[in-house]
């Protein structure tokens, strides 16, 4: 990690779970985090934590394109701009889609889908201009793999994912055909113990991963020499079967 010593990390949904564990792999080796998310008592609590000159929080709503630019002006104008993104907010909706209203169709698709690509963007364009080197880590997740395995209603949420698996593709195709100097991750868990599947989980007799052990992957992959590209990381809680969540979900006795 020595080569990010001092640089600056734009960590989206950095207000619980995966993305808070990460802004503090990522400071833990001093690295400048800049962590964006709407509720602004978590930004708070995480910037006393890790330090004020160590993590900046920026309230933002994802779904909104001016909230992000400004994010990223700020960044560019007060730290010098950002060598790796991690793109990890995200929403999930159990509603079966048939049931569901439009709005959250868009909802899932603007958070999941739209918001990585626009701060996808804006990193790149920050990077060509300064012509520096960067990487762009997007959370991705078995849903985004193996939808016909999943047999829990997850919405409009795997078509999401499955398009971030796509767009890490396409990103890797446009930094090379722009000679950026820029890697791409996907990091793709199974069920992670967070805020997002707590009601789903709280009466499963389930086998989950702890938001640490997906941080650590992230931290390792932006960690590689130079010369390695990690292309794609899924992991899942050990002892389960990677393509039959079903199988592996038993209601507590
Ligand atoms: N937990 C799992 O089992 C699991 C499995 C596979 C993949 N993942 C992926 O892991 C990533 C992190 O999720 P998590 O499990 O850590 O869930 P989490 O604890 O619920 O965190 C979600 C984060 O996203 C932020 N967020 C959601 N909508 C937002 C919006 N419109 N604008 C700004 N921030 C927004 C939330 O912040 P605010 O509410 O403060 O805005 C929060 O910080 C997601 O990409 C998820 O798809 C999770």
């Amino acid at each position: 990690m020595d080569r990010w010593n001092g640089k600056v990390a734009i960590v989206t949904g950095v207000s619980s779970g995966i993305g808070e564990k990460i802004a503090v792999g990522l400071v833990k080796h001093s690295v400048k985090v800049v962590g964006l998310a709407r509720r602004e008592d978590r930004l708070q609590k995480l910037s006393v934590k890790l330090g004020k000159d160590h993590f900046y929080g920026i309230q933002c709503d994802m779904c909104k394109e001016e909230d992000i630019l400004q994010a990223f002006k700020w960044v560019e104008k007060e730290l010098g701009g950002a060598n790796i993104l991690v793109n990890n907010a995200a929403f999930l909706s159990l509603n079966l889609l048939m049931d569901t209203p439009t709005a959250e169709y868009y909802k899932t698709i603007e958070t999941n889908v739209i918001a990585p690509t626009i701060c996808a963007r804006e990193f790149l364009q920050s990077i060509k201009k300064r012509n520096t080197c960067g990487h762009i880590v997007n959370i991705n997740s078995i849903a985004g793999h193996f939808a016909e395995a999943i047999h829990v209603p997850v919405g409009m949420y795997a078509a999401s994912k499955y398009a971030v698996t796509a767009l890490c593709s396409e990103l890797r195709h446009e930094i090379i055909a722009a000679n950026l100097n820029v890697k791409v991750t996907s990091i793709s868990p199974g069920l992670v113990r967070t805020e997002m599947v707590q009601d789903f989980i709280a009466n499963l007799d389930v086998r989950t991963l702890e938001p640490e052990d997906i941080a650590d992957s992230a931290i390792y992959a932006i960690g590689t020499p130079e010369r390695v590209e990690i292309h794609e990381i899924t992991i899942i809680p050990h002892g389960t079967p990677i393509v039959d969540l079903n199988s592996s979900l038993q209601t507590k006795q």
